[in-house]
């Protein structure tokens, strides 16, 4: 398959700072993906880029920034092929919505439901089974906004896979989770790995990692630092020169933790 991102020679500058420095990446749709690197490396202004929250801040002549193709999207547009979950997103929903409604807007790419939206029989089932899928059909007359973060999350990874995308980014899914939520969402992407839909997974933790996972691209003051293969990048050594910090990886029955 092709390549869904395709960058070369990105860069986002603010004020003197490159933060994002010279990003030269090319991920294909059929890849399961984790990217990592230490808080302020550039993850998420790389996902911004894909949004439209950001722009690269010059395009020479060898610069190339394309999604699936396009050197210029909207990202609602690309629904059916990329949804992208970020913890941002939960803060954009009104107080009153349903966890259901917040799934069902997915089909409109809205942050609600609205007079004009026409919603049809086959968009009501879709989100009920998909809701019943993320295993949370119990909540979804819940107010969104009284939900615990665990639960809002997966109701915000539901309202992206209504529209069956290819591929699913998701920004730190794992912050602000207790242990017994984090493994219940673990469970859910692997889940969602077991059904063909691809992950990219943005994190600053080795337990977050799934084992499907074969590409490692690691984020390190703004550049890409290593790229390559679960075996060549996802080891004690890079991990060390990536957090600066002499550290060493343990992996037990597919989990994996990092002791310093
Ligand atoms: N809107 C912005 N304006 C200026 N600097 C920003 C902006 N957003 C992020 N940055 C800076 O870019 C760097 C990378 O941020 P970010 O991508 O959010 O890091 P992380 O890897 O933790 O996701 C940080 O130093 C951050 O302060
Ligand atoms: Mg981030």
């Amino acid at each position: 398959m092709g390549s869904f991102i395709e960058f070369k020679k990105v860069f986002v500058i603010r004020g003197a700072r490159k933060i994002l420095d010279d990003i030269n990446l090319e991920i294909d749709s059929d890849e399961n993906v984790v990217i990592m690197g230490p808080n302020g490396s550039g993850k998420s202004v790389f996902i911004k880029l894909l949004t439209g929250k950001f722009y690269p801040s010059y395009t020479g002549n060898n610069t190339v920034c394309k999604l699936f193709g396009f050197k210029r999207w909207n990202i609602e547009d690309l629904r059916s092929m990329l949804g992208i979950v970020t913890s941002e997103l939960q803060y954009d929903f009104h107080n009153k919505i349903t966890g259901f409604d917040v799934v069902l807007s997915g089909f409109f790419s809205s942050i609600g439901i609205f007079n004009h939206h026409i919603v049809t029989k086959r968009m009501l089932k879709k989100s009920d089974d998909i809701i019943e899928f993320l295993e949370v059909s119990s909540l979804k007359h819940k107010k969104f906004k009284t939900m615990s973060s665990g639960e809002s999350r997966r109701f915000l990874i539901a309202r992206a896979l209504v529209n069956n995308p290819k591929v699913l980014i998701l920004d730190e899914p794992f912050n602000s989770l207790d242990i017994a939520s984090c493994v219940k969402f673990y469970n859910i992407m692997r889940k969602i790995l077991s059904y063909g839909t691809k992950i990219i997974l943005v994190t600053h933790s080795v337990s977050d990692v799934i084992p499907e996972t074969n590409r490692f691209i690691f984020f390190k003051n703004g550049k890409v630092f290593a790229d390559g293969k679960r075996t060549e990048v996802f080891n004690s050594d890079k991990l060390s020169s990536l957090f600066e910090l002499k550290v060493k990886l343990y992996e037990n029955n597919s989990s994996y933790i990092i002791l310093r």
